[in-house]
């Protein structure tokens, strides 16, 4: 897919917690195409530590409103530099980076499809969500965090589809790991995509291998260049080592080595 260079003018930037942001960008041109799993990278500036651009998942694209979200977890002075963005400020973004997650055939539409994700994680999650229900599926989601405060964009998943929830100290959903939730017990799904960190995603692709269910992982593998240049985001897979962010950051489970 051909990449872009823009400069995107912040429309809103809101606190949705104390470590995460909703950053909404537009483009005096209309976005150009851009898929679930793929990534954007942010150039920050006013920030002396941060030469590196910013990879940032893509969490929705508005087309009514040609607006690009970015779910920003307010980790480091880059990302920090990005909580404070107003409206109005002018930002350089290349995009779209990686590959995708799979949007199952037509005939498939009656598969039941599970969207698995976990803190910043979640972020992929729900533009793969819109995209899945625009096609005519019925995504059901899991998202897991650690309590009720750090649930993310709840009202936007529940417009797109069934959410369950787990949280670590049971202040909403059910109490434990996605993995415990009891809808894996009482439902038998097609396909699960998830994204979160890796303890939790081997977990999710275990349970998916144990149970022969197809799964897809978006890896959160640390990134600089983007483009396959750096080597920085290697990942070994039974294919040898990849580019995550060129080869991914979407795999299938079975390309992975964490099974064998
Ligand atoms: Fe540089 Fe992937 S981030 S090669």
């Amino acid at each position: 897919m051909k990449k872009y260079m823009l400069d995107m003018k912040v429309t809103e930037n809101n606190r949705l917690h104390k470590n995460y942001c909703l950053l909404k960008l537009t483009s005096d041109d209309t976005l150009p195409e851009m898929l679930p799993g793929q990534f954007v990278q942010v150039l920050v500036d006013n920030s002396p530590t941060t030469f590196l651009r910013r990879p940032i998942s893509i969490n929705f694209v508005d087309r009514t409103t040609n607006e690009l979200w970015l779910l920003i977890q307010l980790i480091g002075d880059g990302t920090r530099r990005m909580g404070e963005y107003r409206p109005g400020d002018i930002v350089n973004i290349m995009l779209p980076l990686g590959n995708s997650f799979t949007i199952p055939a037509d005939e498939d539409k009656n598969q039941k499809l599970l969207l698995i994700g976990g803190g910043v994680g979640t972020a992929p999650m729900l533009c793969l969500g819109s995209v899945l229900k625009n096609a005519g599926f019925e995504p059901v989601f899991l998202l897991g965090a650690r309590s009720k405060d750090d649930v993310l964009q709840l009202d936007e998943f529940t417009k797109i589809g069934t959410v369950h929830i787990t949280t670590e100290d049971g202040s909403l959903g059910e109490k434990g790991y996605v993995t415990n939730h009891s809808v894996l017990k009482n439902v038998h799904f097609d396909r699960i995509y998830t994204c979160g960190p890796k303890p939790m995603m081997m977990a999710v692709a275990r349970y998916a291998a144990a149970e022969s269910i197809t799964c897809e992982v978006s890896l959160e593998n640390t990134m600089a260049c983007g483009i396959g240049a750096c080597l920085c985001c290697v990942e070994n897979t039974k294919e040898g080592h990849v580019c995550v962010c060129t080869e991914g950051p979407v795999f299938n489970i079975e390309k992975l080595t964490w099974l064998s």
